[in-house]
């Protein structure tokens, strides 16, 4: 940060609803010496930049801003991202990028590969792998503390709000599909899934991925919806360890097998009896 001794000047392209908050944290973020906002609602009578709220100068154009500044936050809509992010790097630009970094893996590919040969910062929106709870579930499951890990669970599920340019899985499931290889520091050797269309007249609101963590001999599932009245958000590892005796449930773990010592949670049980041929009708299903 040699270079950026009196802060990095940070332009911040697609001011929407989620660029809006990018504009706002940055304006109080120590080490972001000038913000700017571009978006090509600012359209004012002649070329110059516009003097937005809070005092923040706004462009049209990247083009127009991308010489008064050293690094880009692009939440622009996600067919724009590949395009934004290659003529933000071409100009020597650092680049933060909202998910989905590109919304095909050619077009990631070209952006991750610029990046690199030009020597500059490429991150993606990936913000849950900077929360604290993901990061505290990264280690205990790291250290061993959950016990055998039998399978991890998510589910991002609201009534829209609907994009109009991808679908779901593009939309809301970078979010668990970062999570997961986060906490589970692994990727996985295979994906599954399965999108409908419902309401969207183009693409897939309703979708459900099944990945494979062959290394570690378990599966994530992610459930991504606009189509759910219930706003859900979680990310879930299922495991079986002995627990204090007090945090058992003890109404409903009745399906505790004999010989075995009872397991996490009622649920955990249930899954550990129920499931277990499931998965392997599964697993042989998929192998034939
Ligand atoms: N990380 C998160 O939790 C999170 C949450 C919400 C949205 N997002 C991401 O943020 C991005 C934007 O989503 P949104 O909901 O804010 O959309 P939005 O439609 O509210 O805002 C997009 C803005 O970009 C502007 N724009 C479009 N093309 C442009 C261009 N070529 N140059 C400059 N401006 C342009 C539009 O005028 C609009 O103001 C998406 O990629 C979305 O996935 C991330």
């Amino acid at each position: 940060m040699g270079a950026y001794s009196e802060g990095i000047r940070i332009g911040v392209v697609g001011v929407g609803y989620w660029g809006s908050k990018h504009l706002r944290v940055l304006r109080s973020t120590t080490g972001a010496a000038t913000v700017v906002g571009v978006d090509q609602r600012f359209t004012g009578n002649d070329d110059s930049p516009q003097l937005l709220d809070f005092d923040v100068v706004g462009y049209s154009d990247i083009e127009q801003a991308l010489p008064d500044v050293d690094a880009v936050v692009i939440a622009t809509p996600p067919s724009t991202h590949a395009r934004l992010s290659l003529q933000a790097i071409k100009a020597g630009k650092h680049v933060l990028v909202e998910k989905p970094l590109a919304t095909t893996t050619a077009e990631a590919q070209l952006v991750v590969d610029a990046a690199e040969s030009a020597g500059l910062v490429l991150m993606a929106g990936h913000t849950l792998e900077h929360n604290a709870a993901a990061h505290k579930l990264r280690d205990l499951i790291r250290g061993g503390h959950l016990g055998r890990l039998y399978y991890f669970d998510c589910a991002r599920l609201n009534l829209g709000l609907y994009q109009p340019d991808v679908a779901v899985i593009m939309d809301l499931a970078p979010h668990d599909i970062s999570v997961a290889n986060f906490v589970l520091s692994s990727r996985p050797s295979a994906v599954t899934a399965w999108g409908s269309r419902h309401v969207h007249p183009e693409y897939a609101d309703v979708a459900h991925l099944l990945r494979d963590y062959g290394d570690l001999g378990i599966r994530a599932t992610i459930q991504v919806s606009w189509l759910s009245p219930q706003k859900v958000r979680r990310s879930r590892p299922w495991a079986r360890r002995r627990w204090p005796s007090r945090t058992r449930t003890s109404s409903t773990a009745s399906p505790t097998a004999p010989g075995h010592p009872p397991t996490a949670t009622a649920a955990l049980t249930f899954f550990r009896y129920s499931n277990a041929s499931r998965y392997r009708c599964a697993s042989s299903g998929r192998s034939s």
